[in-house]
């Protein structure tokens, strides 16, 4: 996978930053395990996040956000997040 200086930028500013940026986007993270993890008998299907490339992350969360992909239920979660926690959630899902 080809790396952007902006993967890495993010990666280390979670990495470095004090208080606020890692629990931040931990806490988020955390948040969307809550479905995307080991899928449950009945339960509709969810994609698999973990180890999930970050460009495609950011494409698919960016997407659903700005309506140019159809989602039941991302299209409203995407919509809370800032192209800076887009690009940190991406980091932290790829390093997975
Ligand atoms: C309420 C359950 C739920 C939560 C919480 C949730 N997701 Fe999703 N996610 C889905 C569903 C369902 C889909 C399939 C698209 C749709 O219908 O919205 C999806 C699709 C995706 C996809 C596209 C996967 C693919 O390859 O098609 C990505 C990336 C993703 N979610 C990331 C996240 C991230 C990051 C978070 C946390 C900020 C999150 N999701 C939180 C339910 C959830």
């Amino acid at each position: 996978m080809q790396r952007h200086p902006w993967i890495i930028a993010a990666a280390l500013s979670i990495a470095s930053a004090p208080a606020l940026a890692a629990p931040t986007v931990e806490a988020i993270a955390r948040n969307c395990v809550v479905c995307h993890g080991p899928k449950e008998a009945g339960q509709v299907e969810i994609p698999k996040i973990a180890n999930y490339p970050a460009r495609k992350m950011v494409e698919m969360l960016t997407g659903f956000r700005d309506g140019q992909k159809e989602a039941t239920i991302m299209n409203r979660i995407s919509k809370a997040f800032t192209d800076e926690q887009i690009q940190a959630l991406a980091a932290h899902f790829a390093g997975q």
